[in-house]
């Protein structure tokens, strides 16, 4: 169903905003979603009528704010089609999800052991295993990708040997777009016992997600790139796993009974979940969850599919813009650079024409290594952009260029 746009604008309050005098043009949504007032509301109503700590009273406040926790829980549980909500365990987000695993599952990892990652990773997907390795003194081995940006898939069979032991991969590049074959990937690690990590911080706003027919291992996200507010990161783990892991954290509510000579843990979830939790923006991410589910993540993505063409078209019109970043499966993500003009530069200009974009390196550096730039400006739209703002953004690139001449 074609998404009524102008409907939709009208739930996101901070669309309104003017930026330079100018109306805000949003295009950052990589970066940070913006957030429908029903999440907003979802918040403010927490603290004004119900403010409580969770898991701990049996006062009437308590058990309404757990209950709202809790359900946010089970919204998520089959927002992605988990078997079993306790499987979820709330975090502060996709970079606390990653470090967790890292470093829990990472006691199994021993000297000499292979850990797999791909040239596109976020840091976040690479900085904690390059700390396990010098924790344990295993092996990080990268997946090449080529020139579009794509995963190259036969470097990647000949990588995966028996010595891999943990294969750690991003669902969406944030730097590239490019959506990579993840169901097939873990199909290959597991023919080899290998457990896999997706890292589906950009994938949860523009995919559906099925953990159970991935067969993924672990899925990690954030709440604040899914039209939810900051602060709350996701870990999906299969409840084998996760209880064979040893906690991450050590603290309140994630231990069954504490003496000083022996402390016996939580059952899942709040095995992972020491102390108090985000409860306000758990509650907001219910909301956001709510609403997306309404929306409809087939029809968001029908939608981004026309913008990212259109963009595409739209800016490869501009002679001599190279885009980074081509991949056949692409979310809309449109990084680029222009010849003389410096991507940080590109960002302030068009931020006068109130046009909001993403410069710098994205968190990606080894990405920037292999197209040999030092930055790209990045376009990444969401549900709520039209055709009418892309073309607003090459005005104001055309205006940067002419700053430039
Ligand atoms: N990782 C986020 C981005 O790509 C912050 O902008």
């Amino acid at each position: 169903m074609p998404l009524n746009i102008s409907e939709i604008r009208k739930d996101f309050p901070n669309l309104k905003a003017q930026v330079q005098g100018k109306p805000l043009v949003y295009l950052d949504n990589a970066a940070t979603t913006f957030k429908p007032q029903a999440v907003i509301n979802a918040i403010t109503d927490h603290y004004r009528s119900y403010t409580s700590n969770v898991h701990r009273g049996v006062h009437t406040l308590s058990e309404k704010a757990t209950a709202a926790f809790e359900a946010t829980r089970e919204k998520f549980k089959n927002f992605i089609n988990a078997a079993k909500a306790h499987e979820v365990i709330f975090t502060k987000g996709t970079t606390e999800s990653i470090n967790l695993v890292a470093h829990s599952y990472g006691h199994f990892l021993s000297e000499g052991d292979e850990i797999l990652i791909s040239e596109m990773e976020h840091h976040s997907n690479i900085v904690p295993w390059q700390m396990l390795c010098e924790r344990k003194g295993c092996k990080l081995k990268i997946i090449p990708i080529n020139n579009q940006g794509e995963l190259i898939l036969e470097e990647f069979d000949k990588l995966l040997t028996p010595k891999v032991k943990f294969l750690s991969i991003v669902y969406v590049s944030n730097s590239l777009g490019t959506i990579n074959p993840v169901k097939q990937m873990i199909k290959h690690a597991h023919n080899l016992n290998i457990p896999v990590l997706v890292d589906g911080a950009q994938a949860v706003s523009h995919l559906e997600i099925d953990v159970q027919d991935l067969d993924c291992d672990f899925f990690v996200c954030s709440s604040h790139k899914l039209f939810g507010p900051t602060g709350v990161g996701i870990l999906y783990g299969k409840e084998d796993l996760l209880n064979k892991m040893p906690p991450y954290q050590g603290g309140g509510d994630m231990i069954a009974s504490v003496t000083f000579e022996k402390t016996t843990y939580n059952v899942l979830p709040y095995k992972f979940e020491a102390g108090t939790p985000n409860v306000a923006d758990v509650i907001g991410f219910g909301a956001a969850l709510d609403y997306v589910h309404r929306i409809g993540l087939k029809n968001i993505a029908a939608h981004e599919q026309e913008l990212l063409a259109y963009g595409t078209k739209v800016l490869s019109v501009i002679a001599d813009i190279r885009l980074i970043g081509t991949a056949k499966h692409k979310a809309p993500v449109l990084s680029f650079v222009l010849p003389n003009i410096h991507p940080h530069d590109i960002g302030t200009l068009v931020d006068r024409e109130g046009v909001a974009i993403r410069t710098g390196h994205h968190c990606t550096q080894p990405v920037m290594k292999h197209f040999r730039v030092p930055a790209t400006a990045r376009a990444s739209l969401s549900m709520y952009n039209t055709k009418d703002e892309l073309d607003i953004l090459v005005k104001a690139l055309r205006k940067a260029e002419a700053v430039f001449q």
